[in-house]
């Protein structure tokens, strides 16, 4: 499984690994919106999948945040379907258990991607309160988490959590990952289930890998 580029993820669990050869699955397998037709190149998680893992990291924080008070905080945009279905999976779980864990949900916005590039300048674009369980869609060099962690640190919780779907596995990382993480994933541009290339495909159910000419068509 181990190639020269997997790193050893922190936490529980890193994740299920999805290594550098994965091809992904056939498009005509799944069914996807007609209009990124040509878009995209293959399925590369399909959705059943996120939320099948999704459910079980739900299980994980469940049971290592115990009966605390959570507020979570939420990074939009690319995160908010992965927020939104992992709060869903803790209610559901603390509906059917004594073990109940009052959770309040925050918002922050963040920017650092143009093209599949990642920018400099990483924008806070609005935050509330404070945190303990931060939920982010991807982590790649490690460096946008660092900075937001510095930014709720600020608010003294009592701890802090990071839930990421996907961390990429770069070369360049900061070393700084999640808490919690769905997939350990090649360093490949994905979209999909909220993942945004300039703002589009986040209303694709699936995690996919864009085409070369889904990348010249969206291209700003
Ligand atoms: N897709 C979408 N947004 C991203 C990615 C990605 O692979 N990496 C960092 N931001
Ligand atoms: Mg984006």
């Amino acid at each position: 499984m181990a190639d020269d580029l997997t790193i050893q993820t922190g936490g529980k669990d890193g994740g299920i690994v999805i290594n550098d050869d994965w091809p992904g699955y056939s498009l005509e397998l799944f069914n996807y919106p007609k209009h990124y037709s040509g878009d995209l190149e293959c399925v590369y998680i399909p959705h059943g999948v996120i939320m099948d893992r999704t459910e079980r990291l739900a299980r994980n924080i469940m049971g290592d945040l115990g009966d605390h008070d959570i507020v979570v905080l939420c990074v939009l945009k690319a995160g908010y379907q992965f927020c939104a279905d992992l709060v869903e999976r803790i209610k559901a779980l603390s509906r059917n258990s004594d073990h109940t864990l009052p959770m309040s949900v925050n918002f922050i916005r963040l920017k650092s991607y143009v093209n599949d590039q990642s920018t400099e300048d990483l924008h806070i674009v609005g935050a509330e309160d404070l945190s303990f369980l931060t939920g982010k869609a991807i982590v790649d060099t490690g460096k946008t988490m660092k900075t937001l962690l510095k930014h709720v640190e600020a608010f003294r919780p009592k701890m802090i959590k990071v839930a990421g779907l996907l961390v990429k596995r770069v070369p360049n990382s900061s070393g700084c990952l999640p808490d919690y993480v769905g997939f350990e994933i090649p360093n490949r541009f994905v979209v999909g289930y909220a993942l945004d290339y300039n703002e589009y495909f986040r209303d694709l159910n699936h995690i996919c890998v864009i085409s070369e000419s889904g990348k010249l068509k969206y291209k700003v």
